[in-house]
């Protein structure tokens, strides 16, 4: 029999999930008990109809909120055994989560627990160290871990033709006013509880920089701060491109990312590439790999920023209601909590 997660296990997993990344912040999640079992959803009212009219980029989200959201109740001891897309009539649930036998965590699932709070999107130049051998090792490990691929693009002449198909692919989202007003309207001048900082948005673009960048109302650079001439640019793949693959491959990117930061590396997100069909084709072709490009990375050693903010973990809780005396989960929940 199942015993079930309760409320309060929710709630404080569900609190390191929304740490994840999401297209323009948007943060398209819901977390919900039900049957004793925690369940990730997408937020249909979450939507980017311009930019992510497929759901991709919510379904990337969605895995990595859902990598969080395992890794805590492991690092909690009460791992997950997960299930991807369990109800075929319900495809915004992504995952169904049901307690394993309890477990003593490891020392690298804490310390991958540890730098949830510490990730975010670093948009600026990085410094020109090279990232060292192993670490590079890591992040492959971690994207295998997750039965996904990382390629890091080795050599001056395969990024600079990553680079030609990446930019290209921006031009062409960028003619379409219905993805840029998106964009624009996703900015935030000051702090919200979603939407990108323009703190946290680089410096703006200029026509010497070799990866294209997203406009998020960013400043002038100072002199002398390009971005670094030969960056490393990785890119996660999965074996296939279902909804269950894109949820798979959100899990894998939280992995990396979570492992870069650990190593004390620095992760921009650049997917741009993706979002145009033919672009991620070439891509896909020029690695001569099986299987489809999901995510593109630039990563290096940054300088200190910080995470940006999210909306309240109670915003995106649905919990349950029971009729009676609704002690189910252990507590009883007055309508004040169920409202929250
Ligand atoms: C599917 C997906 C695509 C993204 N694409 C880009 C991108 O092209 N450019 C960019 O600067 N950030 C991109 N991001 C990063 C988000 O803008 C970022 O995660 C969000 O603003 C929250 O900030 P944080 O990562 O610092 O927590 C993407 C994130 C996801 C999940």
């Amino acid at each position: 029999m199942e015993t079930g997660y309760t409320v309060d296990q929710l709630r404080a997993a569900a609190t390191d999930a929304i740490r994840a990344p999401s297209m323009h912040n948007v943060q398209p999640w819901r977390f919900r008990l039900r049957d004793g079992g925690i369940e990730v959803l997408l937020d249909p009212t979450r939507r980017l109809p311009a930019t992510d009219p497929s759901g991709w980029g919510a379904r990337i989200a969605g895995g990595a909120a859902l990598f969080n959201l395992r890794l805590a109740l492991a690092v909690a001891g009460i791992p997950a055994k997960v299930r991807l897309r369990p109800y075929p009539a319900e495809p915004d649930v992504l995952a169904r989560l049901v307690p394993d036998l309890p477990q003593r965590p490891s020392p690298a699932e804490q310390n991958l627990y540890a730098a949830i709070p510490r990730r975010f999107s670093n948009r600026a130049p990085f410094w020109p160290e090279p990232v060292p051998a192993d670490s590079r090792w890591r992040l492959g490990e971690a994207a295998r871990a997750e039965h996904c691929w990382l390629e890091l693009l080795i050599g001056v002449s395969a990024v600079n033709a990553f680079a030609e198909i990446a930019r290209s692919a921006h031009r062409v989202l960028e003619r379409d006013p219905a993805y840029r007003a998106e964009r624009e309207a996703w900015v935030r001048a000051r702090p919200e509880p979603d939407g990108v900082p323009v703190t946290a948005s680089g410096p703006r673009a200029e026509s010497q920089d070799l990866l294209p960048s997203r406009d998020f109302g960013g400043t002038q650079r100072l002199p002398g701060r390009d971005f670094e001439p030969e960056p490393l640019v990785a890119v996660l793949g999965s074996a296939g491109n279902t909804a269950v693959d894109q949820v798979v491959a959100g899990q894998a990117l939280q992995r990396v990312l979570l492992t870069a930061t650990e190593a004390g590396l620095s992760v921009s997100l650049l997917s741009q590439p993706i979002e145009v069909p033919s672009a991620r084709e070439q891509i896909r072709v020029s690695l001569g790999r099986f299987g489809t490009p999901q995510m593109v990375m630039r990563i290096g050693y940054g300088q200190p920023g910080r995470p940006t903010p999210r909306r309240p973990v109670s915003e995106v809780l649905d919990l349950p209601v029971y009729p009676t005396d609704g002690s189910r989960d252990g507590r009883r929940l007055t309508g004040e909590q169920v409202r929250r």
